[in-house]
């Protein structure tokens, strides 16, 4: 972790970035150790976090030659979506605390670059006025509360408000715990609010407690005891697609696939069980499994245009950028993240060229050496 409180003054301005590291930089300069120590820190020793990067940079490329590359076309589609590249944002929670922009600069600059927002939950702007802002090319997060009627309630705002798919979270029934946020008891400052779950009066309750505020404020709220068996209620309550994120083995995703729903590999960035499996070293098996009946999706380290392609190569239809993100809100708000999405789609645009590949079509496992 880059040390917090750098001077801006020491760190490349928005129009001086030329990759996502160079947005990092400047994110992070930008930030107060709670924020900055929030969006970076993941559970334990961080094993799985350094994982998720160190998956993609073991992966070779077996690029082809000779081919036509002067159109090159990197659009896809999700769930019918069509995407100006195959690239959406990651459900993170409180955009607040990198820039003013919040939601609403994430979710215009994921609309404008022909992306795709995932909507936290865990969110500093209402669901409604994120979908004005994305502009119908959002899907809700959530996690499933104890309280049930609050979950349906969400369920039904999200629908109402034009999300095209919801994304349930399975893989915290506790939040994991990351070592920097007890130590420093994470708080969400007073001027942001949760509003799409839970008050702000539940979360200040937690404030003299000790530790993280946010795993009190989570562990009060998320059921424990969500099974498979509890899909049913949610299909019952929705006809949007669903969309399991952070499935890592075979089994889970057959049972995704069994119960129709799409798969989406994650650990969370590193956030939950530490040591847990890369998302790309997990994502063959998956796709293997599902046998092409769902979508799958990956998120977990995405930093280069050659990482979109190495998941796209074993079977992933997208990925999602999770902290990549929140660095470039922090950079410079919706411009930021706008930048962050023009980069990688560059990237995403070379990388095809110089595999030999005119469309993302091309793309199949015999890209990568394993
Ligand atoms: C600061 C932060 C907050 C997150 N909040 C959520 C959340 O509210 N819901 C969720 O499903 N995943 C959440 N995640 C996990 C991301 O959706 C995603 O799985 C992860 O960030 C991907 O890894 P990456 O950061 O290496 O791209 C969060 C991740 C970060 C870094």
């Amino acid at each position: 972790m880059t040390t917090p409180n750098l001077p801006a003054a020491n760190a490349p301005q928005l129009d001086g970035t030329v990759n996502l590291a160079d947005l990092e930089a400047l994110g992070k300069s930008r930030l107060d150790r709670n924020a900055l120590e929030y969006y970076a820190s993941g559970a334990g020793d961080e094993v799985t976090l350094r994982a998720n990067r160190e998956g993609f940079r073991r992966l070779r490329l077996r690029p082809r030659v000779l081919v036509d590359v002067s159109n090159v076309d990197p659009r896809t589609e999700v769930l019918g979506l069509p995407l100006s590249f195959p690239v959406g944002i990651a459900p993170s929670a409180f955009h607040g605390l990198a820039h003013p922009d919040a939601e609403l600069g994430t979710a215009r600059a994921a609309a404008s670059a022909g992306s795709v927002l995932t909507l936290s939950t865990f969110s500093n702007t209402p669901i409604e006025a994120v979908a004005a802002a994305a502009a119908g090319r959002f899907w809700f997060q959530l996690y499933l509360y104890t309280d049930r009627n609050i979950s349906a309630e969400i369920v039904r705002r999200a629908e109402a408000a034009g999300a095209r798919a919801l994304v349930l979270t399975v893989d915290a029934p506790f939040l994991g715990r990351r070592e920097p946020n007890e130590r420093h008891r994470f708080a969400l400052p007073p001027h942001l609010s949760v509003p799409n779950a839970g008050s702000r009066e539940q979360l200040r309750a937690l404030e003299s407690e000790s530790g993280s505020q946010l795993v009190h404020y989570f562990q009060g709220l998320v059921d424990k005891t969500v099974t498979w068996a509890d899909l049913a209620w949610l299909r019952g309550l929705t006809t949007l697609p669903i969309v399991l994120k952070g499935i890592l083995t075979a089994e889970d995703a057959a049972l995704a696939a069994h119960h129709g729903c799409h798969v989406w590999v994650s650990n969370h960035g590193g956030r939950q069980l530490d040591t847990a499996v890369s998302s790309i070293e997990a994502l063959p098996e998956i796709v293997d499994a599902v046998q092409g009946q769902v979508e799958v999706y990956l998120d977990g380290g995405v930093t280069r245009g050659t990482d979109v392609l190495k998941a796209l190569a074993l079977g992933a239809r997208c990925v999602f950028l999770g902290r990549a993100a929140l660095w470039g809100l922090a950079a410079g708000g919706e411009a930021g993240v706008r930048r962050t999405l023009e980069l990688l789609h560059d990237e995403v645009r070379l990388a095809l060229a110089l595999c030999g590949k005119q469309n993302v079509g091309q793309v199949g496992r015999d890209l990568v050496r394993r």
